[in-house]
């Protein structure tokens, strides 16, 4: 999963490019490039008519170095890399040129015949530079072009197997750039008198707001003032523009030293947003527009089934406590990467969501796409507006996060949470909870962002533990019930911005094998709040602690006994059982980005990972 990017207008296109690549930095982050139709422009040992290309391995402001500041050219591609085939060296960055110098691509996905294709591009004596699968479709399009671009690289994509957002551009027809789509994002920017296309629109977001999110199977082609879409038939599609809502400071970093603090710190605004419009005191109901589903309809729902991975699959994980408890209707969450190649039973009375963050994940998307083949109604829960998985789910919500650019997702997990609950009161209310319930329940959801607040005006103690234990390489996670999941997803937090390896339990299974890892420098964090499980998951805590582990406690303000078993309490504020999942989430959260920092990690760009991964 890269970010690519093209521009074509008046302007000089290079630091256009350079800033809309540090805008998807996010998405790939080991090397990266331009090309621009620049006359003069060389890299080394190129001749001076080819397009030019500037590509090194590192991060943008790397390239940004390597790129004259006064550089000519108005029309120009860029990309940043997450490798997929091929180490991270220069040779292997994007974009990538054909033997002319000519054609020039850059490339996001994974073209999963490209051995064949290579194959046959080397029979007929073509030379590779690369050792990645994106080379062999600037070579295709060089062969399959005779004077018309867009033709060309239909051509070209109607031979590739995988997935991909390409754009591309021919110096022969300087001014335009084509582009194609199949399971990788590519938006279309429309400015005044200028264009843009890239991976999505957060790098688009300071020029335009006018877009056009193309679908599988669509090509674009553009120039400073026009453009055209068409399908593999080379016949005209006619799309609808888009009107992007975020504001530019929503990327920025306004202040904050990493986008994972700021994003940590917007949760009670988020969850505010996510349930804004959505809780109906006077019904004691949860209202959802978008599910396309009549009552009758959510009567007759005799099973959840939640499709996602990583921190989605978490929140995922904790919604179906919620709806079991509320619902009363069988609700289970399934790895979407697993559930898809495991030849799904989809029954009809089963209501199917997807969950992700940025509604791109290729694994939750074909997981859906195999549910709804099979006949299932799926629903998404999405954060970011007209993604992929938003467009082709059959109904959904948004949680309105806003945009999130840490790689390690926080506020996306809390408004999620929101999300599901609000569906989970809305259908409990239709089932048996009582109009109190109900609105214990909306009291208890419209608590929670003034609690996470009083978490977050008092980090002190989170970030102490932090230096007291962020030397320690093994941790574990224990909770119970519904704070399972997320004893789940602290684990994952540590791990992918601190590089710790931690493990996430429940409390109760540890005496089944991990135990045996238990030592004086393995610490254990408990989530032990005021609910049904408290004594179980002390007990746990007094097993461990017997090994002479040390015993970590996240617990309600006040909690004595816990106090006098753990060797270190962070207190949460007291709360509704449900809400529990919400406000131990968020010390988690601090706890490993506090330990990040405290190891010199890049806690907005965690080392191997990516913030959408669009590839299986
Ligand atoms: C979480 O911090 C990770 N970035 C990752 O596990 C992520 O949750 C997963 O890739 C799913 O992403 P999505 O919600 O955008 O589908």
């Amino acid at each position: 999963m890269c970010g690519i990017i093209g521009y074509c207008g008046p302007r000089r296109a290079a630091p256009i490019l350079l800033e809309g690549l540090k805008r998807l930095e996010y998405r790939g982050y080991d090397s990266a490039g331009i090309a621009l139709a620049t006359p003069g422009c060389t890299t080394a040992g190129e001749g001076a008519d080819s397009l030019g290309v500037i590509k090194a391995r590192g991060k943008i402001k790397d390239l940004k170095a390597l790129v004259p500041p006064d550089i000519a050219g108005t029309t120009g591609i860029g990309h940043t890399r997450w490798a997929t085939h091929g180490e991270v060296t220069d040779a292997n960055a994007h974009p990538h040129l054909d033997g002319t110098g000519d054609f020039a691509i850059v490339h996001n996905g994974v073209i999963e015949n490209f051995h064949q294709l290579r194959d046959h591009l080397l029979a007929q004596g073509v030379e590779f530079h690369s050792e990645t699968d994106s080379e062999v479709i600037v070579h295709l399009l060089a062969r399959a072009y005779q004077g018309d671009l867009v033709a060309a690289l239909t051509a070209t994509v109607s031979l590739l197997k995988g997935t991909y957002g390409i754009v591309a551009m021919y110096r022969g027809e300087p001014g335009r750039l084509v582009g194609a789509r199949n399971g990788s994002p590519l938006v279309l920017g429309i400015g005044q008198g200028e264009m843009f296309l890239a991976s999505d629109t957060t790098a688009i977001l300071g020029y335009t707001r006018q877009v056009i999110y193309l679908e599988d199977g669509e090509v674009v082609s553009l120039t400073a003032d026009e453009y055209a879409t068409s399908d593999l038939m080379n016949r005209e599609i006619r799309k609808e523009v888009d009107h992007i809502s975020w504001e530019l400071e929503s990327i920025e970093k306004t202040g904050f030293t990493h986008f994972m603090e700021k994003e940590i710190y917007e949760q009670p605004e988020a969850i505010r947003r996510a349930l804004r419009g959505r809780l109906d005191r006077e019904y004691a109901t949860g209202h959802l527009g978008g599910l396309n589903l009549n009552s009758r309809e959510l009567l007759e729902v005799g099973r959840i089934v939640l499709l996602a991975a990583g921190t989605s699959y978490h929140a995922g994980m904790v919604a179906t406590y919620a709806l079991e408890e509320l619902v009363r209707v069988p609700a289970v969450a399934e790895l979407a990467s697993e559930l898809r190649y495991r030849n799904p039973l989809v029954e009809r009375d089963a209501l199917y969501f997807a969950a992700s963050q940025s509604g791109e994940t290729a694994d939750t998307l074909y997981a859906m796409r195999e549910v709804q083949r099979k006949g299932g109604r799926v629903l998404g829960i999405c954060n970011v507006v007209g993604s992929t998985i938003a467009r082709e789910s059959d109904g959904g919500v948004y949680i309105h996060s806003g945009p999130e650019i840490s790689v390690a997702s926080t506020k996306a997990f809390t408004s999620q949470l929101a999300a599901f609950y609000v569906f989970a009161l809305l259908m409990g209310r239709m089932r048996h909870l009582s109009h109190d319930q109900g609105l214990r329940l909306i009291e208890a959801l419209e608590a929670v962002p003034g609690q996470i607040e009083a978490i977050l005006a008092h980090t002190e103690p989170i970030r102490a533990l932090a230096r007291r234990y962020a030397s320690c390489e093994h941790f574990f996670f224990l909770g119970r019930g519904i704070n399972y999941p997320v004893a789940l997803e602290a684990a994952l937090k540590l791990k992918e911005v601190s590089y710790i390896h931690a493990e996430g339990y429940s409390a109760a299974e540890i005496k089944h094998g991990p135990l045996a890892l238990i030592t004086e420098e393995t610490p254990s964090v408990f989530l032990v709040p005021r609910d049904g499980l408290r004594e179980k998951v002390i007990t746990s805590m007094k097993e461990v602690k017997a090994r002479r582990g040390p015993v970590i406690a996240l617990a309600v303000e006040g909690d004595q006994e816990v106090a006098r078993v753990a060797d270190e309490v962070l207190y949460v504020p007291e709360a509704h059982h449900l809400m529990y999942p919400f406000l131990l989430a968020v010390p988690a959260q601090l706890f490993a980005y506090y330990c990040a920092l405290e190891r010199g990690c890049n806690v907005d760009q965690p080392r191997n990972l990516a913030k959408s991964v669009t590839v299986e």
